[in-house]
């Protein structure tokens, strides 16, 4: 399901309508209706408004905020996907087939990589696209390729891959739910676009690539999709499980 775009200034109508125009949905120069899922555009961006959820501004990405803080704040998980990665003499090129916030492409590109990251939600991508717009990590985002795509249709086509990165939304977990607003936001625009997912059978289409790692990532202790796993890299909450060729 799409959803109406409202633009409050002239100004921002070509970019609404463009956007709608790629959505299948109808721009509006007022908000008509909030009782509804909605995006609008204004001077900040384009955003995603949900009633339903708990946080009472709009969904944006804003890839400037985070800039300053966003490896810091997740040093831990760095260390992780990095120990995940494991050591290159040469930039890999990666398939991450869940872009999700991008926060794992990021720091994909911040280690130096070449990236191709594959959102199937048409909502997201254009929030996405819309940060990466008004993003001042220039060089960062000159070396990812963003895709609206479901990654298994997308891996039938794609040219060869050193690494595919694997993380699906976790089963919904209460404790997760409450603890980020911005992963709400995500399984609403899901459920409003009626996104299903089968992780299990996805992995499988993805194993079918010969890439050389297919990392995936996991609950703690949440089973393996899939047999012959060659190495785990754990964290508390989470883990990696790495499939080599
Ligand atoms: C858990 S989030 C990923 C978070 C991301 N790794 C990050 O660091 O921000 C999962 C995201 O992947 C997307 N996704 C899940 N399965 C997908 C698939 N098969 N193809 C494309 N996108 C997928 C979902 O729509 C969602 O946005």
């Amino acid at each position: 399901m799409t959803c109406n775009i409202f633009y409050t200034s002239k100004k921002h109508k070509n970019y609404a309508e463009e956007i709608a125009k790629k959505l299948g949905s109808r721009t509006f120069n007022m908000i008509v209706d909030n009782e509804k899922p909605y995006l609008e555009v204004n001077d900040l961006g384009l955003s995603f408004f949900h009633p339903k959820a708990r946080a009472k501004k709009s969904f944006i990405i804003d890839f400037n905020s985070r800039s300053m803080s966003w490896r810091l704040k997740r040093a831990d998980h760095e260390r992780l996907i990095k120990k995940a990665l494991g050591k290159s003499e040469q930039p890999q090129k990666i398939l991450d087939c869940t872009a999700g916030l991008l926060q794992d492409s990021l720091l994909f590109l911040t280690l130096g990589h070449e990236v191709t990251a594959v959102e199937q939600s048409n909502i997201l991508f254009h929030l996405l696209e819309d940060g990466m717009k008004r993003s001042k990590e220039n060089e960062i985002f000159s070396r990812l390729t963003l895709v609206n795509a479901n990654a298994c249709s997308f891996v039938r086509e794609a040219k060869e891959f050193d690494v595919i990165y694997f993380d699906p939304m976790f089963p919904q977990a209460k404790k997760t739910a409450l603890r980020s607003a911005q992963l709400e936001y995500l399984t609403k625009i899901l459920e409003h676009e009626s996104i299903k997912n089968n992780p299990k059978e996805e992995f499988q289409l993805l194993q079918l690539m010969s890439v050389n790692k297919l990392i995936i990532k996991r609950p703690i202790n949440a089973n393996p999709f899939g047999e012959g796993i060659n190495y785990q890299v754990k964290g508390k909450t989470i883990r990696f499980d790495i499939y080599l060729d």
